[in-house]
């Protein structure tokens, strides 16, 4: 089965997760003719910021277009607009306007997650219904916008909110991006056997929970043994790609007010980002453009 819905997800912040997400969605749009669609969950609006820019942004949520204000109708008992109507379109600073959409964030999606759990608290619900009622939620929002796009990339927050877990379960494919170091091993390890247990619990049936490196340095003896470590323990679940620290891929996900190549954005950095999305495509058989 093709993956449709792919969420980047670890419970470590700083890993590159947003970085990561940006750079795929990218790549899939300007060398695989993928319509990419992006949806920020994190209210660090990282994703959002780096595809849309801060003025188009900003626009977004002058306009009521961010999840914060989808999800806070439900929390105050009003019909939310649709879920396709927060889609922007063709967003990202890349030359040719490549297919890529986005689903924008707020800092108001804290409050509205909090507010929204309170409500439900009060109502006398329990953490699990509102747990499932989240999860149908934003899987209905998700399947709405599944015929306007190829491949949905869930831009997690880090840490296991209702919303992160919404995404792990809706999820045909999870992507854990992860340094690959001692520490962040064990933590892998705790968290994808975790992951596994909770998709297999609610839906039943086998998951795809690939691991890519991230932040890759090739001068540290311990971030090779570790890489190498993940690939023996994981198998065909490891990318055999390894994003390295590089000042390009920081540079990136600074917006350009004039539109750039891939090449211009990615500098140093191109091939392998290529790179990384020929392997995606091709280990979760992602579909062909319709
Ligand atoms: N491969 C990389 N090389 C250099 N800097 C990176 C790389 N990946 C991420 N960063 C930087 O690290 C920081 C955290 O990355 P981010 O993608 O926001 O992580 P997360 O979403 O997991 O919190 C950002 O400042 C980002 O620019
Ligand atoms: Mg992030």
């Amino acid at each position: 089965m093709p993956a449709r819905i792919v969420s980047v997800i670890n419970m470590k912040g700083g890993v590159g997760k947003s970085t990561t997400t940006v750079s795929l969605a990218e790549t899939l749009a300007v060398h695989h003719r993928r319509r990419a669609l992006v949806i920020d969950l994190d209210p660090q609006t990282n994703a959002s910021i780096m595809l849309a820019g801060p003025d188009k942004w900003n626009d977004l949520r002058e306009a009521e277009r961010t999840l914060d204000f989808y999800f806070e109708a439900y929390a105050l008992q009003e019909k939310p607009k649709p879920f396709k109507s927060l889609v922007e379109h063709k967003v990202t600073d890349l030359k040719g306007k490549p297919d890529v959409a986005l689903c924008a964030a707020a800092p108001e999606f804290r409050i509205v997650e909090r507010d929204m759990i309170e409500n439900f608290v009060k109502r006398g619900f329990h953490i699990d219904a509102i747990q499932k009622w989240i999860c149908e939620r934003f899987a209905h929002g998700l399947r709405s916008v599944l015929n306007e796009t190829d491949v949905v990339l869930v831009d997690c927050p880090p840490g296991i909110s209702l919303f992160a877990e919404a995404a792990l379960i809706a999820a045909d494919a999870i992507i854990v991006p992860t340094i690959p170091d001692y520490v962040s091993r064990l933590g892998l390890i705790t968290f994808r056997r975790r992951a596994l247990r909770l998709i297999n619990e609610r839906r039943g049936g086998p998951s795809n929970l690939f691991v890519v490196a991230t932040k890759y340095d090739e001068t540290m003896s311990l971030h090779r043994s570790e890489a190498g470590l993940l690939k023996d323990n994981l198998g065909d679940a490891m990318f055999d790609v390894r994003i390295p620290q590089h000042v390009d891929i920081a540079r990136a996900a600074e917006w350009s007010d004039s539109p750039r190549t891939f090449e211009q954005k990615y500098g140093q950095m191109a091939g392998t980002i290529r790179k990384f999305g020929d392997e995606f495509v091709a280990k979760l058989e992602v579909a062909h453009a319709l």
